[in-house]
């Protein structure tokens, strides 16, 4: 029997079709990168087909999964605390499962359903289509764990169940896990080896979210530079009957699916990233003059032992390039304070970069020692927390800085702007994003969701453009 259902979702209502009976609710919660947001679109679509539909209801869920994240220590404390807090529910339901997806469960194992019985099912990224067999054996009363990683698996032939999508913007994985071993991470130990989904079904589901009225697409990989299909990594064609696409290729294909179907994509990473690049979004004004750039660190002694691959002179040489090519692109990074043995001169060094390049956006941490990473075997983890904090604080208020007077220069500006939804703070005003990936925000007069709209940017807070419909 056919059934539909409507959801609410975030106040907004919006229509969930299942074609199926399916009777039982799955609450799944994500934390982390965008990657695993993608990630838990995938895991509702295999659970879709296996008789659960999402509910955003704790309380009525049969199933609750949360999809973690290791990168810092403190991600873990979250989720932890987040399990614990299932506990009572727990006591209520007896029936109800309790699992955990994505790094942690990675990087924790078994070791997860030992520890205070939070759990019952523990899956790394690569097992999900093991859920299924994992749910019964769980049901069946086991505990249930795999966290085999694999050398192949995309999830290529799975067509992702948008969760908390308004159908504007939508993510496209495009590569699974990393082989760059920078001396401070934990995801190559999380999610394995580096791997490229084929182009074909890349742009198939480009395609997909442009037909259901999807504007947006953003193409996701821990490093999309190294994207590489039937291409080996000494740069040569595999098989040369079959046609091979690197990353700068990939985007143009996405690019043409639709000349207004918006095209982002990330992570960007210095050591990889070519010129190639940059003239593909300069040559399709559907690809956003944005990229996200983690620099990591201004000095070459600390980026040499984080194992970057590159050097303070060589990241500011693709920023020059960068500029030259799209003199307006905006760029943004990844900041990391207090690595092992950054002294008070190399810590000086990131302010000195930071000048130099005035980031539009960074994001930035204090350096926190993972389990089983290089730095964590090798290194003293030797700059004191206080010290790690009060740089962090410093790169926070330069960074502050820059955007202010970046987002000075944009009043009096008219940018396009794509609508996604109500602004925070108020009712009548919408917010939404320009080419260079800033928030503006405005009265909605009669534009609605998914809308492409000319700002005139009047006034700016650190964070956000305001401005009015022209
Ligand atoms: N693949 C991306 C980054 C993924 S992790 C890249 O290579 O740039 C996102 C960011 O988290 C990193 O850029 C880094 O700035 C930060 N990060 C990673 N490990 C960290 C650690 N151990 N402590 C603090 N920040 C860390
Ligand atoms: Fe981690 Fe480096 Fe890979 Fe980014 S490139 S995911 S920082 S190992
Ligand atoms: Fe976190 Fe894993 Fe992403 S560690 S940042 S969720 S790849």
């Amino acid at each position: 029997m056919e059934k539909i259902i409507l959801e609410e979702k975030q106040g907004n209502p919006t229509f969930k079709v299942s074609l199926k009976n399916n009777s039982k609710k799955l609450y799944l919660e994500s934390y982390g990168c965008q990657m695993n947001f993608s990630d838990s679109e995938i895991v509702a679509s295999i659970l879709d087909k296996n008789g659960y539909n999402t509910t955003r209801d704790l309380k009525e869920s049969d199933l609750i999964l949360i999809n973690t994240c290791s990168i810092r220590e403190k991600a873990e404390f979250t989720v932890r605390n987040r399990l614990k807090s299932f506990k009572k529910l727990k006591k209520q339901n007896p029936k109800l499962i309790v699992g955990i997806l994505g790094c942690m469960a990675e990087r924790m194992k078994e070791s997860l359903l030992e520890e205070e019985k939070l759990v019952d099912l523990v899956v790394g990224p690569d097992a999900y289509r093991d859920l299924p067999t994992l749910l019964e054996e769980v049901e069946g009363g086991q505990k249930s764990v795999n966290v085999l990683l694999s050398r192949e698996e995309t999830y290529a032939d799975i067509s992702p169940v948008r969760l908390d999508s308004k159908g504007i913007s939508g993510f496209i994985s495009i590569m699974r896990g990393c082989d760059n071993m920078c001396s401070f991470c934990v995801v190559p130990f999380t999610r394995g080896r580096e791997r490229s989904r084929s182009p074909l079904t890349i742009v198939a589901e480009a395609k997909d979210l442009y037909q259901k009225g999807y504007k947006e697409v953003i193409l996701l990989g821990q490093n999309v530079d190294s994207y590489r299909w039937n291409i080996n990594k000494k740069e040569e064609v595999i098989d040369q009957n079959i046609p091979s696409t690197n990353f700068s290729e990939l985007l143009e294909k996405v690019a043409l699916v639709a000349k207004d179907l918006r095209v982002r994509f990330s992570t960007s990473h210095p050591k990889d990233m070519t010129d190639d690049v940059v003239h593909v979004m300069k040559k399709h004004r559907n690809i956003c003059n944005y990229i996200h750039l983690p620099v990591q660190s201004g000095s070459s002694k600390i980026l040499q032992k984080m194992n970057r691959g590159y050097s303070k002179e060589w990241y500011l040489k693709r920023i020059k390039s960068i500029r030259e090519i799209i003199p307006n692109c905006a760029i943004s990074t990844d900041i990391i304070t207090g690595f092992c043995d950054e002294s008070d001169e190399d810590f000086q060094e990131t302010l000195d970069l930071m000048k130099k390049v005035e980031f539009n956006f960074s994001y930035m941490f204090f350096y926190s020692e993972r389990p089983k990473t290089l730095a964590e075997r090798k290194f003293k983890d030797n700059v004191p927390l206080e010290i790690k904090k009060l740089r962090l604080q410093r790169v926070i208020d330069l960074q502050k800085e820059h955007s202010l007077k970046n987002n000075e220069s944009s009043v009096g500006k008219i940018m396009e702007v794509l609508v996604e939804g109500p602004s925070k703070k108020s009712a009548l005003e919408y917010c939404g994003r320009n080419d260079e990936n800033y928030k503006v925000v405005f009265p909605k007069e009669d534009s609605k969701e998914g809308d492409y709209v000319n700002v005139l940017i009047e006034r700016f807070t650190s964070a956000t453009l305001i401005g009015k419909i022209i």
